[in-house]
């Protein structure tokens, strides 16, 4: 990775831990199972891409990256509880995720269930809770609560896992994996951006400017993961390799092969860099995270 990426994204990185660790309940809280369970998953290690992003589209328009905190801490939840679900027996069953014990092998299926749908709730209790209505302006707090919960919803991530599921094993075409790839990845990457940049004071031009960034981002960011499924190593993924063919998961290596994916995969990253032309010089860090993405092991 890029050094200057690589000592920005640790400095945020320590800075999104510190609000996440700030606005999620402390362990102890009752009931002390459920906290745990939550502070377990969000804390075992996650990159805070998402969040990360979240802070970015806030200071690319000129915003401090303060303002959207509360929302950057929000998606990283949802993230998380999305990652928790997707991990279950019913979903993808995996045993291992952030290098970890996954949070129902710890903790049991029903309180993992919980665990992730409290998250769920709690994101959005975050993004309305007394201390941001405090620090926030409220129309662009709604306005993000919305793209937020919108992104995360049945149109959205939802949508995507359910036809995940569905089409386990089955024959599926370019438009279907478009459709699954768009909808559970692409969606909340673009909305982090789109919510930072509705915090930081955007345009509505800039704010659809650095949706359909995310959304790209997202999208090549799936493929990654889905090309790392097969070339990945496990101890540095955090999480099982070999898992996608093995349930005959619908993704892009599986209709197209490893190479045509990573041939789309860059089309994506290029043509997202491209939206970026209007950010001149305050879109390094973004354009550095674009080809990272593109590279990431892990
Ligand atoms: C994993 O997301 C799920 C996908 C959408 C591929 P990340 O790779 O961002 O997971 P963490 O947050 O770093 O664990
Ligand atoms: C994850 O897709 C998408 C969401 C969790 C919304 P995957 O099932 O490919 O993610 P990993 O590989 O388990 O992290
Ligand atoms: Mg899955
Ligand atoms: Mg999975
Ligand atoms: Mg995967």
């Amino acid at each position: 990775m890029d050094h200057r990426l690589a000592s920005y994204l640790a400095e945020k990185r320590g800075v999104v831990d510190a609000a996440i660790d700030k606005l999620v309940p402390p362990e102890g809280s009752e009931p002390d199972i459920l906290h745990r369970a939550i502070r377990y998953s969000l804390f075992a290690g996650g990159k805070r891409i998402r969040p990360i992003l979240a802070l970015m589209g806030s200071e690319i328009v000129g915003g401090r990256y303060e303002v959207a905190m509360p929302v950057a801490v929000a998606i990283e939840c949802i993230h998380t509880y999305s990652l928790i679900h997707d991990d279950l027996p019913a979903m993808d069953n995996d045993d291992l995720r952030r290098g970890k014990p996954t949070s129902h092998k710890v903790f049991g299926e029903a309180v993992a269930i919980l665990a992730g749908d409290a998250l769920l709730n709690l994101a959005f209790e975050i993004m309305t809770s007394e201390s941001t209505l405090r620090t926030c302006r409220h129309d662009r707090l709604l306005k993000a609560t919305g793209c937020l919960s919108k992104a995360s919803g049945s149109f959205g991530l939802i949508a995507g896992q359910v036809v995940d599921m569905l089409s386990e094993g089955k024959r599926v075409d370019r438009r279907q994996i478009d459709f699954i790839v768009k909808r559970k990845t692409a969606r909340l990457i673009g909305a982090s951006l789109q919510c930072g940049a509705i915090m930081g004071g955007a345009s509505e031009a800039e704010i659809n400017c650095l949706a359909l960034f995310g959304e790209k981002l997202g999208v090549a960011f799936q493929i990654r993961d889905d090309i790392l499924d097969h070339e990945g190593n496990s101890s540095e993924l955090g999480k099982a390799v070999g898992k996608d063919e093995q349930r005959g998961k619908a993704t892009y290596p599986s209709i197209m092969g490893i190479e045509n994916s990573k041939t789309m995969m860059n089309e994506e990253i290029v043509s997202a860099i491209r939206l970026l032309d209007e950010f001149d010089d305050r879109a390094i860090f973004l354009r550095l995270i674009a080809s990272y993405i593109g590279e990431r092991s892990s």
